[in-house]
């Protein structure tokens, strides 16, 4: 187990900077991601093609998608709610998509404006024209153990969903602690539920860190065999529509975690430093939104 290759994809262009209450200039975005991928990142989340009415801070996602240097050995990928996100993403250079639910009915209505079954169907369309241009398509099961609005999610639902998203052709799943709030204790019968419907390579952890139990979190998770890890450089993040989400996985704790226990992950950490100062300065303006 130790000295296995993990990945790690880097969402704070796209999580991280969601939630901040200033609008960071584009140019401030496309400085990060362009230290970012300097540290070594294979993967970079760079932004949503979501409405601007939604989520302000990502109205720029054409100019910062269209911005990025391209570099071989880095994928960039958008997050993106239906088909009309998706043409845009696809036009702008994404060269992976990021379609994104719940497994709570509650937490979907808030942040998409539709159930979980009408987001499944939003998706079809965009699986069909990442699948015409061999585009993959991650899906993202929000709230998957606990839910801002309706508290502890069963396993189960977890699982339906993260099932349903594979179905409709997601090469990976992205199974996410939206506010942070999930223990080990928690975490361990979610994945071992889920892990029935989804092989352990298709499957990643995205854990927000509000009660400091992320890395824990990681430990089950690595346990279980999973090796995609999402984090946000300087612990970035949040979700707007997440009452009391915090930021994300701090990418240096997680790398630093990852080296203690020996394994690879292919980021220079000495790199990685002008990304975590520029990220430390973006959030001195934290969100009010968070706690
Ligand atoms: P709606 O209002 O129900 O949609 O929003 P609509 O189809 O009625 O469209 C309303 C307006 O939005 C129209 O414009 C559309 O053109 C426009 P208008 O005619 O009023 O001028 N519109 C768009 N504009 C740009 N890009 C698009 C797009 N689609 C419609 N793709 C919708 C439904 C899904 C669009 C909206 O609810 C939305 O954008 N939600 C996004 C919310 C969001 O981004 N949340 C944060 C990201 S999720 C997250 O952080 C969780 C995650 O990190 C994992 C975890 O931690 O759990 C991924
Ligand atoms: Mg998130």
């Amino acid at each position: 187990m130790t000295g296995d290759k993990v990945t790690i994809v880097e969402v704070g262009p796209r999580d991280g900077l969601q939630n901040e209450k200033r609008i960071v200039s584009t140019e401030d975005k496309l400085a990060l991601i362009e230290l970012l991928a300097q540290a070594g990142f294979s993967r970079i989340e760079a932004t949503a093609f979501v409405s601007p009415k939604w989520v302000p801070q990502m109205a720029d996602h054409d100019a910062v998608m269209r911005g990025i240097p391209r570099r071989s050995g880095l994928t960039l990928s958008a997050l993106v709610p239906n088909e009309q996100g998706a043409l845009a993403a696809i036009q702008a250079g994404a060269r992976e998509l990021a379609v994104f639910t719940s497994a709570s009915e509650t937490f979907a209505q808030k942040n998409i404006n539709c159930s979980i079954a009408e987001s499944l169907q939003r998706f079809r369309p965009v699986l069909a024209l990442a699948a015409a241009r061999d585009i993959a398509v991650r899906g993202y099961v929000s709230c998957a153990v606990e839910c801002p609005y309706e508290g502890p999610i069963e396993p189960a639902a977890a699982r339906s969903v993260s099932a349903r998203l594979l179905d409709l052709g997601c090469s990976e799943i992205a199974i996410a602690d939206t506010i942070g709030r999930a223990t080990p204790e928690r975490v361990e019968p979610m994945l071992a539920e889920v892990l029935q419907a989804v092989p352990r390579r298709q499957l990643a952890c995205h854990f927000h860190d509000t009660s400091g139990l992320a890395l824990s979190n990681v430990d089950v998770a690595l346990g279980h065999g999973i090796r995609t890890f999402d984090s946000a450089i300087g612990g970035l993040g949040g979700c707007p529509y997440a009452p009391g989400a915090a930021g994300n996985l701090a990418t240096e704790r997680l790398l630093e975690h990852l080296d203690r226990h020996g394994h690879v992950h292919g980021i220079d950490r000495d790199a990685l430093a002008g990304a975590l100062q520029m990220a430390q300065s973006l959030k001195e303006n934290r969100s009010v939104r968070e706690t």
